[in-house]
């Protein structure tokens, strides 16, 4: 039997997830991977388990000074003092696995470079997906395929909104009250509703899946607190449900176009039926075809589950895994599309009389837009009639002109509401 000691930093409710779990499973881990886990230290201000005093460090030293030690768990989250606690372990040889998604996709070249330096590993399946195996199934189980286009609905709290908006024909601000209370989403929910959880992740999982760095900046993002309940009826009506996607896709030339943003998704596709605060990740791959993966994507258990399969994996492991791809912040070589082809949904606002129609549909033909379908509503009580143009796909530059150009169109009142939509 290997005897692995463990240190954990922080101990909310993931770290308290992977206490427990150790706790729970570590027979179970011992009869099937031969690894007995040991948790020797943690370093917390609050505790959301019971633990002995002996096990409570007083400070980070006492952890990397341990030669014991040999794994690092940091689940507290945060820029500072997180990556510098994970660059002083991996330092110091000492395998780290983490959660910390915002902190690692912004600074994975630095923290790759002191794993090197260590000669250890830096794992973080948990960051993606939480419970979800993605990125394991991605550089383990998917090597002999080219990986083209990833869809993820990698953020619980605004698939849990936007399910109640679908479902109960709530607005975004009763559904995200009702996430609020039900502690899905955080007193502060900016990072989850304004898409940058998701970004985050997608960097992370676009980087793997298409091998290749994919930094947050070159994600545009768009979040849900904008979605009008209209557009989410409407949409249905039109046989489409809403999600709040991370898309990563790549051409044939090998350009990359990655982003994050509300999509329109056809109700009989697998994703559209991943309600709640469930996560799922969707993969097109040259041999495998479409695949799928559905799960938990917080929580202290689910998370904790993939933070200690990266110790188990990273004791079994002969040889620690580093980035396959040039991992540099400078990285030479990637391209990115950011005028990609898409179909897109728009509704305005327009004064119901003659010509009206035709001026539209003139702007968007001079914008080599092409028109799929047209859909009027009855007017509104202000007299205004909600417009709703499907259009086959489009550039996005020339989509954008389009809509700015729309502005001068006289019988187009108020912001137009623009969704993508994949099919
Ligand atoms: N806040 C995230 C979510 C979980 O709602 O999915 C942690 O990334």
């Amino acid at each position: 039997m290997k005897e692995v000691n463990v240190a954990i930093l922080g101990m909310g409710t993931v770290g308290g997830g992977i206490y427990q779990l150790i706790e729970q499973e570590g027979r179970n881990i011992e009869e099937k991977e031969g690894i007995r886990l040991k948790v020797k230290k943690t370093l917390a201000l609050d505790y959301s388990v019971d633990v002995p005093e002996e096990k409570k460090a007083r400070d980070i030293s006492e952890i990397i000074e341990d030669p014991e030690i040999q794994i690092v768990a940091e689940v507290m989250g945060g820029i500072k003092p997180a990556k510098d606690f994970e660059m002083m372990a991996l330092r110091a040889g000492k395998t780290v696995v983490s959660a910390n998604k915002d902190m690692i996709s912004q600074n994975w070249p630095d923290l790759e470079a002191a794993a090197k330096e260590g000669g250890v590993g830096h794992y973080f399946e948990a960051a993606v997906g939480g419970a979800i195996p993605i990125l394991r199934a991605v550089q383990d189980s998917m090597q002999a395929n080219t990986i083209t286009e990833v869809y993820g609905i990698v953020n619980g709290t605004t698939n849990y909104i936007l399910t109640m908006m679908d479902e109960r024909g709530l607005d975004f601000d009763e559904a995200l009250r009702e996430a609020q209370e039900l502690g899905y989403a955080e007193a502060n929910p900016t990072s989850d509703i304004d898409g940058l959880d998701a970004r985050y992740k997608l960097s992370i999982l676009a980087s793997l899946c298409f091998n290749a760095r994919v930094p947050v900046d070159k994600i545009p993002c768009e979040g849900i607190s904008k979605l009008a309940r209209m557009d989410i009826e409407i949409g249905k009506e039109l046989g489409y449900v809403v999600k709040l996607l991370a898309i990563g896709k790549r051409d044939e030339d090998g350009a990359i176009e990655a982003r994050v943003a509300p999509t329109m998704i056809p109700k009989d596709h697998a994703l559209a039926n991943i309600k709640g605060s469930f996560n799922a990740v969707f993969i097109e791959g040259s041999a495998v075809g479409e695949m799928m993966w559905y799960g938990k994507g917080a929580g202290d258990l689910p998370t904790a589950s993939a933070l200690v399969s990266d110790m188990i994996y990273s004791v079994k492991a002969g040889e620690p895994r580093y980035a396959s791809f040039d991992n540099r912040y400078d990285a030479q070589g990637v391209r990115f599309n950011d005028n990609g082809l898409t179909e897109y949904y728009i509704r305005l606002m327009v004064k119901d009389e003659p010509g009206v129609l035709s001026q539209i549909a003139g702007v968007f033909g001079d914008n080599h837009v092409s028109i799929r379908s047209v859909l009027q509503k009855p007017a509104e009580k202000g007299g205004l009639a909600p417009l709703i143009i499907v259009t086959h796909e489009a550039h996005e530059k020339d989509l954008q002109k389009a809509v700015a150009e729309m502005s001068s169109v006289e019988a187009v009142h108020g912001e137009l509401h623009c969704i993508r939509v994949e099919q």
